[in-house]
């Protein structure tokens, strides 16, 4: 790439480097127009914790909520990084994504509600080394009733991860589709808000909504919360439409799009089947090198120790 165009961050869009991973025609990087960087492996920590709380959020359902928070989880684990996340979507799809039985165990619900267990007592180990979560079943749907009578009703989530801060790098707080009482919860104990885009068509409709949402609760509830990014997915070099759709977020967005995209891919589906992580499942595929790459991506942009 050459150095004029690397200062032109104005770029022409038909000129952007749309070069491709070796092998793979899905997934495409420094795809959203600006230049493309190497970001490099990050070093091993020192020390570990305080945590820094990232919800994966989008009110939109199937935009790879769940599945950023599987891979990018375990990229970061694979980077030594210590992971907590979060199911706190009552259909259980990060709990099952993981491989993690649901039924007849405790979940993030009795946290919640109730002081029968501990946070020790309901986290469960993954398969992947450094990754853990806390997960969810149905019971969590009826947690949006039994909050409203809550004091403070909001800040409960936040309540239960400080006392496992100290012992995560990272945690990634898995959102259910909708901006109700959970996901304000998400929010208000969050650092940032990770909002993973699928690119298609109606992709930007809801986005207003979120990030006004987003900006209700720093006003409110949590005035440090920030954007830590927008991260597309589902994109399909391919098409025309895919790209057009990502010109888009980009114009809209600027910055706050990472370069990493996550490219559109039949692995996912495989690798959820397999209740393992693609990073695990098929290591050296694109899909997998995306999420590593997102995973340095936001150490490097400082949203991860
Ligand atoms: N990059 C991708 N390419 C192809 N399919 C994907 C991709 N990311 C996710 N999927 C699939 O799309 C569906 C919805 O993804 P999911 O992560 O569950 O979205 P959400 O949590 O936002 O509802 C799942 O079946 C998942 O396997
Ligand atoms: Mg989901």
């Amino acid at each position: 790439m050459g150095a004029g165009r690397n200062e032109d961050t104005g770029v022409k869009r038909e000129k952007a480097d749309r070069t491709l991973l070796p092998g793979f025609e899905d997934v495409v990087v420094g795809a959203t127009g600006r230049p493309k960087h190497e970001f490099d492996e990050p070093a091993p920590l020192a020390s570990h914790g305080p945590a820094r709380i990232i919800s994966l959020c989008n009110q939109k359902g199937g935009v790879g909520k769940t599945t950023t928070t599987i891979n990018l989880g375990a990229a970061l684990a694979g980077y030594g990084r210590r992971v907590l996340a979060i199911d706190f979507d009552p259909q259980g799809a990060l709990s099952a994504g993981l491989g993690i039985p649901t039924h007849d165990l405790p979940t993030v619900y009795d946290l919640l509600l109730g002081n029968k267990y501990t946070p020790a007592e309901v986290i469960q180990k993954t398969a992947v080394e450094n990754l853990d979560i806390m997960p969810a079943n149905i019971d969590l749907s009826a947690a949006e009733v039994h909050l409203v009578n809550e004091v403070a009703r909001e800040q409960i989530l936040a309540r239960v991860l400080r006392k496992v801060s100290a012992d995560y790098d990272v945690i990634l707080i898995d959102c259910q589709p909708s901006l109700g009482i959970l996901t304000v919860n998400a929010l208000t104990a969050s650092h940032g808000v990770l909002i993973p885009l699928e690119c298609e068509f109606f992709a930007l409709r809801g986005v207003a909504l979120l990030i006004e949402t987003i900006d209700k609760v720093r006003d409110r509830l949590n005035p440090a919360i920030e954007l830590d990014g927008i991260l597309a997915t589902m994109f399909d070099s391919r098409t025309l439409h895919s790209r057009e759709v990502l010109e888009r977020v980009v114009d809209a967005f600027g910055d706050s799009v990472l370069e990493t995209v996550i490219g559109r891919t039949v692995k996912f589906p495989d690798a959820s089947v397999a209740g393992v992580p693609i990073t695990e499942f098929a290591p050296e595929h694109a899909a997998a090198k995306a999420y590593r790459q997102a995973a340095r991506e936001l150490i490097q942009r400082g949203a991860v120790a």
